[in-house]
């Protein structure tokens, strides 16, 4: 019983959109799911027959993928055919913080949401639901119905907001077994409508209903609160290395209380990805614009220590390698934002090279996943230097061994398994002494590095 709904549509194939369908498609097999976008890149690439080819890495994705793609699950970049046969539409598109005008800086761009909206309306001749499931300032959902409304062929839209609580490199097991569903609006049937198609796989007591200001806002809430998580620990990851406290132990310690809890207590480099920076700031700003200053500055602060906290990891180098980089071969294992993702969005391994880079250091990084020209266009982002001088003092190899042949030091900037197991002696074999290690994730063992020689310094101890 799917409410009347046949034919759902997404537009963005992007970490949200494609593995969100591909998990309701695969979860509601009578109901056909086409997920649209500009890029024909993107759409070729979630089509193409070898699954290392997807546009998205995630664990168990390919047998999502493989089971439902051509059954009922579709990627096209024909947005119109989709939309127009659509009962229900997802808006799953970037909202990017605004680098132009009002807000630069800090407000999120709702360009690409107001082009859905105006290009839903221009092609719609049946009723839709649609369902914001990016993530949206609070009231965004007044700006679309306006739109449709407004610049619609008079057919009935209902809206409703659906946010996205996945997290990369976990999101299939998250879309399997979700927290909660949140859904906000106002017209029941639509409510039910979308409801169902969950029901098909998460139990009825997970699925949320609110008003739709609720749903929008507890989106960047929760955000908010979970980067504000990792910003304590690390700004308590500063205080334990200089009073001899290990802030694994501390975090242990308060985790146990079972009112903090043990979740999102992992010191680190500092949070990347594309979305809890954004959120922040989109947070602060609307807090600002209805003159709550305490509160922006209260939520801003959080990205303060984030900040900091990477550019304090990179002097850390710097301070311990005699006080100079110049000329040095640091290798860098990692550069996404965390483990098994593809994604470098923010990722706080671009900062720390570019600190370093600053420093005339020479910088060779080994990513299980992420490739070279990834690695360049995040750097280049930055306009810190030329496109032709990042090129000279960095580069991107496909073996770890080969990155740390001869060099000085090695930052550890993303956690994953396989660097646990690497073997160490021939690493420590192949550098120049002493062999330093900047471990900003506290994942190695620091006796095993010690015994080897290693010169060990990890966040927080
Ligand atoms: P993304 O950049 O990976 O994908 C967005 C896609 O939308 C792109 O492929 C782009 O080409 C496409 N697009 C933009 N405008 C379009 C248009 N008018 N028509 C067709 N296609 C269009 O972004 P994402 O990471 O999937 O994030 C999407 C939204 O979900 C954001 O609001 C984000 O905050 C939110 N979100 C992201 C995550 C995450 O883990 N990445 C988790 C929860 C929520
Ligand atoms: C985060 C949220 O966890 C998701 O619920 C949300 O849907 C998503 O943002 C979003 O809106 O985009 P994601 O950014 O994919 O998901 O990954 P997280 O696991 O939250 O990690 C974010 C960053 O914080 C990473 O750089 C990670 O390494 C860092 N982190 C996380 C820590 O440093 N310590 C921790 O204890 C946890």
């Amino acid at each position: 019983n799917h409410k009347g709904i046949r034919k759902i549509a997404c537009i963005g194939a992007g970490y949200v959109g494609g593995p969100t369908m591909s998990v309701i498609a695969q979860k509601n097999p009578h109901i056909q799911v086409t997920v649209v976008d500009l890029n024909a890149g993107r759409i070729d690439a979630w089509n193409d027959e070898n699954f290392d080819n997807l546009p998205v890495y995630e664990p168990g994705l390919d047998a999502v993928i493989a089971e439902a793609r051509g059954r009922n699950l579709f990627f096209s970049t024909h947005v119109e055919k989709a939309i127009m046969e659509a009962d229900m539409i997802f808006i799953s598109v970037n909202t990017p913080t605004k680098t132009y005008g009002k807000g630069k800086g800090q407000a999120a761009d709702l360009k690409f949401i107001e082009l859905c909206a105006r290009q839903i309306a221009e092609v719609a001749t049946s009723p839709k639901i649609i369902v914001e499931k990016s993530t949206i300032p609070v009231r965004t959902a007044a700006t679309i119905k306006s739109i449709l409304d407004h610049t619609g062929k008079g057919v009935p839209f209902q809206v409703l907001s659906n946010p996205e609580f996945l997290a990369e490199g976990t999101a299939i097991q998250d879309l399997y077994k979700p927290d909660r569903i949140l859904i906000g609006g106002e017209d029941p049937d639509a409510i039910a409508a979308l409801r169902s198609i969950y029901e098909a796989w998460v139990p009825s007591d997970r699925i949320i209903a609110t008003n739709l200001w609720s749903s929008e806002l507890s989106k960047l809430v929760a955000n908010a609160f979970l980067a504000q998580r990792v910003s304590s620990i690390n700004s308590i990851s500063e205080l334990c290395e200089v009073t001899g406290a290990n802030v694994d132990e501390v975090a242990q310690a308060i985790g146990r209380d079972s009112r903090i809890g043990p979740k999102f207590l992992k010191a680190s480099v500092g949070f990347g990805g594309s979305c809890f920076q954004k959120d922040l700031l989109n947070l602060v700003y609307i807090a600002r614009s209805y003159n709550l200053n305490q509160v922006a500055d209260y939520w801003e602060q959080v990205i303060k220590i984030n900040d900091h906290q990477k550019i304090r990891f990179a002097e850390k180098i710097i301070q311990t390698m005699y006080n100079t980089v110049n000329g040095k071969k640091i290798a860098f294992m990692g550069w996404a934002f965390k483990k098994d993702t593809n994604d470098t969005r923010e990722s706080a391994a671009i900062y720390v090279a570019d600190h370093l880079l600053e420093e005339r250091a020479k910088i060779e990084v080994f990513d299980p996943k992420v490739q070279e020209n990834q690695i360049y266009n995040d750097l280049n982002a930055l306009a810190t230097r030329s496109k032709e001088e990042n090129q000279k003092l960095l580069k991107a190899v496909s073996s770890p061994y080969q990155a740390c042949e001869g060099a000085h030091a090695i930052a550890l900037l993303t956690e994953w398994d396989e660097f646990i197991e690497y073997d160490w002696q021939r690493i420590k074999n192949n550098m120049r002494k002493p062999a330093f290690v900047f471990d900003g994730r506290k994942i190695l063992d620091r006796k095993k590095l010690e015994d080897l020689g290693f010169i060990y310094y990890a966040i927080g101890e």
